[in-house]
This record gives C-alpha cells, sequence and structure tokens, in this order.
C-alpha cells in the first residue's frame, strides 16, 4: 500500500472513531434517523448540545462581553424576499452541478476538479467552469457508479424557498430560508447606530442559523443543509480596512489556538479568486481528519457593497454620519463568518485522543475545560452504602448549581472514569469512606490522572479557577 493510502486510511479510520464516539456517546444523532436518516441534517444530543451551547458562550464572550465596541443581535430567519435580491442570492448564490448520465448522481463539479488537482471555485463563472471541466473530465469518474459521463455543468441556486405567508397554493413570490446569516445585521446597521453609543469602528455579532440546499453534503457536520453561523461585521470607515482586516484575521487565528487547537493545525489562506466586489478573502483552515485543511472560518473583506445594495433596494438611507465632523458615508465591513458544526468538529476532532494511560488503551476527549459538556462528575465509591449516597447528593447538588455537573453510581470506578474521559469532563470527584469523617474528597484530573484530596468546602472556589 502506498503512503498515501495509508495516510489516507488512517485518516478515514481517525474520521470514523470520531462519529462513532459522537453516536455511541450521545453527541451527534443522524437527523430522522428513525425514518432513515436525512442527508445533509444531524442533531445535537444531551452531550451535544452542552458542547455546541458552550462553543457559542465561548465565541459570544470573545466577541461581546470582552470588548468595547461590539454589539449583539439576534435576527429573524424570515426576511422581505427582496434581501435576497439586494444580497445577490436569488441571482448568483449557486454551487456548479453536473450530472452523472448513468445514475444520475449529481457532483459539484469545483470539488471534484479540486480532487483531480485543478484550482476550481465556485465564485468562477459558469462558462469558465464548463470550459475546465471539460478539459478534464476524462479523470473523473462519479463516486457512485464509476462512469464518465456527465452533463454540462450548470450553475445550481443554493437558497430555499418556503411558502411562508402564502395563502394561495400557487407560491409565486416564495419567501426564502437563509441563505447566510450575516444579512440580518445588515438589515439593522441603521437600527443598532440609531439606538446604542455605537460610533465607527464598530462591530455588531450574531450566531444566526443558515440553510443552504448543497448538492453533495458530506464529511458528517462539515457541508451540511442547515447549519448556525458565527458572524462579526465590522464597520469601517471606506479605505481605513487593511489594517484592522490583518488585526481580525490574527485574533481570529489566535482565538483558536487559546481555544485549545494546535497552531500547527492551523492556517491562514488568501482566496485566488474574489467575488466582484471583495477586495480581499481569507479562510482560516484546519487539518480536518477526512481530508487534511479545509476551510474553517471565512474572513472577508467586502467593501461597501452589503449596505449599498441595501440602500438601493429598500430606498432606506443607510449612510453613517460621522459625529463630530458631520461626514456621510457608507461603511466598509469586514465580516468573520463560521460554522458551529464546523467548529464542533473541530474541537472535537482536536481532543480525539487515544492513549496508554495505567496500562490500559484509554479514550479520551481532551477538550478545553469551558467547552466540556460536564464540567464535574460526583461519584459515590459505593451504590449501596446510605451514608456515602447521601453525602455525595449534597456535594452533586452544591456543584451542579454553579457548573454543569453529572451523578454516576453505575459500574466500577475505573469504569465510570472512562465514560467521563469520552465525554471530555475535566474532573471526577469520588466520595469515599474518609469523606463521611474528614469533610474532602478526592478530584481526579481527566488529563494527568493525578487525584488531589481537597475540602468540600473548597471545592467550588478550586472548580472555578481551573475552568
Ligand atoms: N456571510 C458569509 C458566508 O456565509 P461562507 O464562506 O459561505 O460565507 C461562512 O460561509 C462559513 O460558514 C464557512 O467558513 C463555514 O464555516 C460555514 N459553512 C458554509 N457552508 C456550510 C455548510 N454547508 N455546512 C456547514 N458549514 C458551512
Amino acid at each position: 500500500m502506498s503512503e498515501k493510502n495509508k495516510k489516507e486510511n488512517k485518516e478515514n479510520d481517525l474520521m470514523e472513531k470520531i462519529v462513532s464516539l459522537c453516536k455511541r456517546r450521545g453527541f451527534i444523532f443522524q437527523g430522522s434517523e428513525i425514518y432513515g436518516g436525512m442527508a445533509g441534517m444531524y442533531d445535537y444530543g444531551p452531550y451535544g448540545v452542552e458542547l455546541l451551547n458552550n462553543i457559542k458562550a465561548a465565541w459570544w464572550k470573545e466577541h461581546v462581553q470582552r470588548r468595547d465596541n461590539y454589539f449583539g443581535l439576534d435576527s429573524a430567519m424570515f426576511k422581505d424576499s427582496r434581501v435576497w435580491e439586494a444580497s445577490g442570492h436569488t441571482s448568483g448564490f449557486s454551487d456548479p452541478l453536473a450530472e452523472c448520465k448513468k445514475c444520475n448522481t449529481r457532483i459539484r463539479v469545483d470539488k471534484e476538479l479540486g480532487k483531480i488537482g485543478v484550482n476550481a471555485d465556485e465564485k468562477m463563472s459558469e462558462a469558465d467552469l464548463n470550459k475546465l471541466f471539460i478539459e478534464h473530465k476524462s479523470k473523473i469518474k462519479c463516486p457512485k457508479c464509476g462512469a464518465n459521463d456527465f452533463t454540462e455543468v450548470r450553475a445550481f441556486n443554493l437558497l430555499v424557498k418556503t411558502n411562508m405567508g402564502d395563502f394561495t397554493g400557487k407560491n409565486e413570490n416564495p419567501v426564502y430560508l437563509p441563505g447566510e446569516a450575516c444579512q440580518g445585521i445588515y438589515l439593522n446597521f441603521k437600527n443598532v447606530v440609531d439606538t446604542t453609543r455605537a460610533k465607527i469602528p464598530f462591530g455588531i455579532a450574531q450566531i444566526g442559523k443558515a440553510f443552504r440546499n448543497e448538492i453533495s453534503p458530506r464529511n458528517f457536520l462539515f457541508r451540511t443543509r442547515e447549519l448556525e453561523q458565527a458572524d462579526t461585521q465590522y464597520f469601517v470607515r471606506p479605505n481605513e480596512n487593511k489594517e484592522a482586516y490583518e488585526k481580525i484575521k490574527q485574533d481570529r487565528f489566535n482565538w483558536y489556538v487559546s481555544m485549545g487547537i494546535k497552531p500547527e493545525n492551523l492556517r491562514l489562506k488568501q482566496h485566488e479568486n474574489l467575488v466582484f466586489y471583495a477586495a480581499d478573502a481569507w479562510d482560516i483552515e484546519y487539518n480536518f481528519p477526512f481530508n487534511g485543511f479545509d476551510e474553517l472560518e471565512g474572513i472577508h473583506d467586502r467593501t461597501n457593497y452589503d449596505l449599498t445594495q441595501h440602500m438601493k433596494y429598500s430606498g432606506t438611507d443607510l449612510n453613517y454620519t460621522d459625529p463630530n465632523t458631520g461626514e456621510k458615508y457608507i461603511p466598509w465591513i469586514l465580516e468573520t463568518s463560521v460554522g458551529l458544526g464546523r467548529m464542533f468538529l473541530t474541537f472535537i476532532s482536536e481532543a480525539y485522543t487515544e492513549e496508554e494511560f495505567g496500562g490500559e488503551t484509554r479514550t479520551v476527549l481532551k477538550l478545553s475545560p469551558s467547552l466540556s459538556p460536564i464540567k464535574v462528575a460526583v461519584f459515590p465509591l459505593l451504590k449501596n452504602k446510605p451514608e456515602l449516597v447521601t453525602k455525595a447528593r449534597q456535594v452533586y447538588e452544591m456543584l451542579r448549581d454553579d457548573v454543569r455537573t453529572e451523578w454516576d453510581d453505575n459500574g466500577n470506578i475505573g469504569k465510570r472514569y472512562r465514560r467521563q474521559d469520552e465525554i471530555g469532563t475535566p474532573f471526577c470527584i469520588v466520595i469515599d469512606f474518609d469523606t463521611l469523617t474528614d469533610d474532602a474528597v478526592t478530584v481526579r484530573d481527566r488529563d494527568t490522572g493525578e487525584q488531589e484530596r481537597i475540602k468540600i468546602a473548597d471545592l467550588k472556589n478550586y472548580i472555578k479557577e481551573k475552568i
């Protein structure tokens, strides 16, 4: 077997293990699973929703709570249909699609070209992609039946239509689900300026859902049809974009590192093809276990396109007036946008570890404690000793007011540690017979396995300091 094949097998193996752990431990379930599953849809299970919420909270803390000049928002998903005309989504939000003439499987042409080393992306024109496809398609095989006979490339619009508010049954003027979450920020730019002390430069942050009729949802949470995006839009004076853009790129990179991602698993990559209105675009890429570095987050210099378009289509003046000079202008926008599913997959992939530990192999999620679904697990040493159970319940109830705490009295202590390791719980607390006399418990650290004796009265502070 070639080195390349060996590497691919190892990566597939790791990806399978991560997917299996996510299912086995209640992180992620296939959407509509009992009906056979729905492509590109995933449900977050009991531990998944905790991890997801912790990611959102950490992101919000970084982008709103810790900053002077960022404001939060949560805009409605349904928007006036003209929004998507103004943004260019009804005409230009598409992926290049070709169909296998033998089995009708649809392929995303830019991705298939990428696999054989031909640089292409969805921002290229239909004609340019067709030209490239014709040139190279002899090397592309249908992923389902292996045939090599495809239709021409056509641009397939990704917007998802709804019949919201349509009572005619004809749905001639469909309302769209959001193709990207950020449009709600542009629609509320004026509201935020009018109702807060926001002065340029300032940012608006939002976590919102988006829906895309993806041709080939793939790689677990990486490409889904329903997604959630965490966006910031930073409004700056025209042409005062360069310095702020560099800083935003660096800050975003450093944030991932501060959340436990190794710098060598991240890289910043500039786009080769820009959409016509953009001044610059970079991705933060992560070294995903399925096929190496791929886009985690987009960082885009969008010029004044968004507000100009919405001003034109809505007829509302979206100029900003400088409170000191009276100067009027349409701000430029620097955007960061990341899918929560991709962040989730990134953090889980980075944390997934198999290692020799105490003479056996264990699987452990070495998540940053601030992200761990459960912060503390409390175990009575024996579940059939009421005095231990009562004391352990007291500790459990005291802690769960402050941090997400889990009770576990099932199986031997070693088994309980293994279960908590697999969901990434940083601390396990054992209440034993000594606790009844010294009012102290054993706290075991997930990563080192080291155990410390801590007084119950000091426990809350001890844990708070570590997470
Ligand atoms: N407002 C800009 C925007 O939506 P994008 O590059 O299309 O830009 C931004 O998306 C981020 O959203 C991506 O970097 C990725 O993290 C996430 N994303 C995009 N499409 C996705 C999909 N189908 N499934 C999961 N995440 C997706």
